[in-house]
């Protein structure tokens, strides 16, 4: 059986490593093998468990390890010779050496590359519970439809497959390309094997979701929201959302307590934007979130006494599809009856209004231009509807 893949992600600063620690901690005190791993070069994981972590799994208490996996060494070891050869490909083109090195290493590449470990643990068995505590949101997720995009591309950039490279190299020669060794091809090859694992993992909705983290700041809640669109366009499961550190009552009347009322008011924000995804909230403690106690009461303020690892929400919450020049937007709404619809854009944020509930949608970049061309409601689902667009991701 694969293992239960949780991987948390949002801004920097959020509660990510706490939020990773005190999860993993529950779920090897309920007898679960479980691993805690950080990809996110800033690592922080050590520190909130107490124990110096290697970039390969240390064991830290019963059924609990951790690992911080090293980002650059991993990029180095998957990525050097390729790129190396890329660079080689692209100078002989004319293009200039700070733009090649550039365009051959993409930024949140060294992450995409720390990610491949997930799979690693698909394939090793040894653990029920994979928990990574990943970078802060932006590059990576980008990347994650990259795989698709790597295929298309390695296809271009390599036309050439093992048997053809003899035939293909008096041309080259004439055009006075640099042409990849055999073993380089090989290893192409198997990276691209590797990714596109990977990219079916993250794709499981049976044993992998994510879980996006974030403060009840408006900043945060908005780049949350867009980081919640692109999941659901490269079809990954959310199954849940972390608002961390609510101001609690004590604070009313008190210096924060204006604070308080700004932070409910981005609850609802939260509300709006990813629901039916259940919200897990904990409060701002008094103190930082280190060490074995204060992970424990992180975890009773996030999932009181249930199993942590369970699927909160199953399958996607929203779901853009989009086939030749027709995108259509599914968003659950279990809760409402038949009634007027109205959907409003604001920007790049559809507001959908039905009844007197209302539902914000931050728009793929190709869409947020555009006038929908439908809406419909079926079973539970409303269904929006665009024509004539190719939503570009990022
Ligand atoms: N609910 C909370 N109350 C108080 N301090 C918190 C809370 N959650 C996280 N912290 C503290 O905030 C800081 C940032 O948290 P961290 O988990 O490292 O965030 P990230 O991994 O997203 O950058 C740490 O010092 C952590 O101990
Ligand atoms: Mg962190």
């Amino acid at each position: 059986m694969p293992p239960r893949t949780i991987l948390y992600t949002g801004k920097g600063g959020v509660g990510k490593t706490s939020v990773a620690a005190a999860t993993a901690r529950r779920c090897a005190a309920a007898g679960k093998r479980t691993v805690v791993m950080s990809t996110d070069p800033a690592h922080s994981l050590s520190d909130s468990l107490g124990t110096e972590l290697g970039p390969d799994p240390t064991e830290i208490a019963p059924n609990l390890w951790g690992q911080e996996v090293l980002a650059a060494a991993e990029m180095r070891r998957n990525w050097d010779r390729v790129s190396t050869w890329l660079t080689g490909l692209l100078l002989s083109q004319g293009v200039d050496r700070l733009r090649a090195e550039e365009l051959t290493v993409p930024p949140g590449m060294d992450e995409l590359f720390s990610l491949l470990q997930i799979k690693r643990h698909w394939d090793a068995d040894e653990f029920d519970v994979v928990i990574v505590d990943c970078a802060p949101s932006g590059e990576t997720l980008r990347l994650l439809g990259f795989p698709e995009v790597a295929q298309w591309w390695v296809k271009k950039a390599f036309p050439w497959n093992r048997s053809l490279l003899g035939a293909a190299a008096p041309l080259a020669r004439a055009l006075e390309l640099p042409l990849p060794d055999p073993d380089l091809m090989d290893e192409v090859d198997l990276l691209l094997r590797n990714l596109l694992a990977m990219d079916e993992i993250l794709r499981d909705h049976q044993y992998c979701s994510i879980r996006l983290v974030m403060n009840p700041d408006r900043m945060v809640v908005n780049e949350a929201r867009r980081t919640f669109t692109y999941l659901c366009l490269y079809g990954y499961q959310t199954d849940a959302v972390v608002v961390n550190r609510i101001f609690p009552d004590e604070v009313e009347g008190t210096y924060f307590g204006a604070w308080r009322d700004h932070q409910a008011a981005q609850l609802v924000a939260v509300e709006q934007g990813f629901s039916p995804i259940p919200i897990l909230t904990s409060r701002y403690f008094e103190e930082e979130v280190i060490g074995e106690e204060m992970h424990e009461r992180l975890s009773r303020e996030l999932y009181g006494d249930e199993a942590p690892d369970q699927i909160y929400h199953p399958g996607l919450a929203r779901e853009v599809t989009s086939e030749g020049d027709r995108t259509v937007i599914r968003l659950l709404a279990p809760f409402v009856e038949k009634e007027e619809i109205n959907l409003q854009h604001v920007g790049d944020e559809l507001v959908i209004t039905i009844g007197d509930i209302r539902r914000t949608v931050i728009l793929p970049s190709g869409l947020a231009q555009r006038e929908p061309s439908r809406a419909a409601f079926e079973d539970g689902t409303l269904e929006i509807t665009y024509e004539d667009v190719q939503p570009t991701p990022a």
